[in-house]
């Protein structure tokens, strides 16, 4: 049995590209593996948010993540904060991570692009996701493509850390699903489509409405062609319409291109809202059985208190390791 790991930031309310890149995949290793899913609200916390915000977005995820299809009773889930072990060894990671290899971030590079100042915080942002994941001795990481770079790094932070001590920490592998691991921006095929993109229009979140999402696909961006292909090079914006749809309804990119050859934007769009709107409402149906049932707090007590258990396994590990002194609280002794 593999352990699974995945999370999410509570920056908004959850994408279609968040449901098909990271959390169907992650909902699918239920019935084999150990699952365990956070809310990284300390990542959250890189960027300004007001704190009103923060709370009620955080307990929002919670909500979603189990009206995607996590099941709490069997899947830990679990708020980042919960567990301070992750604010110790991301402090000690940062010890054995380089300026350079955080420079070359590029998730870094583009929040701090045209910022006066960058907060340390989205700096050494790669290194708190690699406590994440090494702090449970995570073989699997279901992402989405966006997250690569993080993934190969936290590897080589393992590594490193596995010369220099002997084994200490699990070295995981990404999971990056064929169809909807980049589903991108409805306005900008270039862009990857974001929670927390400015406009409305460039994503569909999970609780968007049969009506709403008519009419941002109807919006969405296409070119003055009517050829429903795949070139992600002259046309990136129908591509990922394509790559959409697959991924909704689960086909491969070249049916639905043999499918709609010849018959035009407009009916394509038809149907692939159509497909959207099949893929979410489910979902909605559930989250609103959940906020009613109040349920929310019990799990994240419960997912704090095992995903704890295991924290604290690793922190003793780790800190023995490496030379810190047993003591009382923080170390979990
Ligand atoms: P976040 O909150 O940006 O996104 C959560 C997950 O959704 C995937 N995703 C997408 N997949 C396909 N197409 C898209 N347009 C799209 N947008 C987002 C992301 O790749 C991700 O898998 N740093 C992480 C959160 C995190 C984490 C972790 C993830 C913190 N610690 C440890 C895994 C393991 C993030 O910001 O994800």
């Amino acid at each position: 049995m593999a352990r699974v790991l995945s999370g999410i930031q509570p920056s908004g309310i959850m994408t279609i590209g968040n449901y098909l890149g990271a959390l169907q995949p992650f909902v699918q290793r239920h019935a084999t593996d150990e699952c365990v899913f956070m809310i990284a609200d300390l990542h959250a916390l890189t960027v300004p948010q007001h704190p009103d915000v923060v709370r009620a977005r955080t307990i929002d995820a919670v909500a979603m993540a189990v009206a995607c299809g996590i099941d709490a009773s069997r899947a830990i889930v679990f708020v980042q904060s919960h567990v301070m072990e992750h604010a110790l060894l991301s402090w000690i990671l940062t010890t054995m991570t380089t300026m350079g290899e955080l420079e070359r971030m590029t998730q870094y590079k583009d929040k701090g692009q045209g910022q006066v100042s960058v907060g340390t915080g989205l700096f050494v942002y790669p290194v708190l996701q690699a406590a994440d994941i090494l702090l449970y001795d995570t073989d699997i990481v279901p992402v989405g493509d966006d997250q690569r770079q993080h993934i190969e790094l936290t590897r080589d932070i393992a590594k490193r850390c596995n010369q220099k001590y002997g084994d200490m920490f699990v070295v995981p592998q990404g999971q990056y699903v064929d169809r909807g691991t980049r589903i991108m921006s409805l306005v900008d095929g270039r862009r990857k489509m974001s929670k927390s993109d400015a406009s409305e229009g460039a994503y569909i979140g999970l609780l968007d409405t049969p009506d709403v999402v008519r009419r941002k696909i109807g919006r969405a961006t296409t070119d003055s062609g009517k050829d429903i292909v795949v070139d992600w090079e002259h046309k990136p914006e129908v591509s990922n319409l394509i790559e959409l749809f697959a991924a909704c309804t689960g086909q491969m990119s070249a049916h639905i291109v043999a499918q709609y050859e010849g018959v035009g934007y407009g009916a394509f769009k038809r149907d692939l809202a159509e497909a959207i709107v099949a893929c979410v409402q489910p979902i909605q149906q559930t989250y609103a059985r959940i906020r009613e049932s109040g349920m929310v707090q019990q799990w994240m007590d419960d997912g704090a208190q095992r995903a704890r258990s295991i924290a604290r396994q690793t922190v003793r590990r780790v800190t023995e390791r490496i030379g810190l002194v047993p003591g009382d609280g923080h170390l979990g002794v």
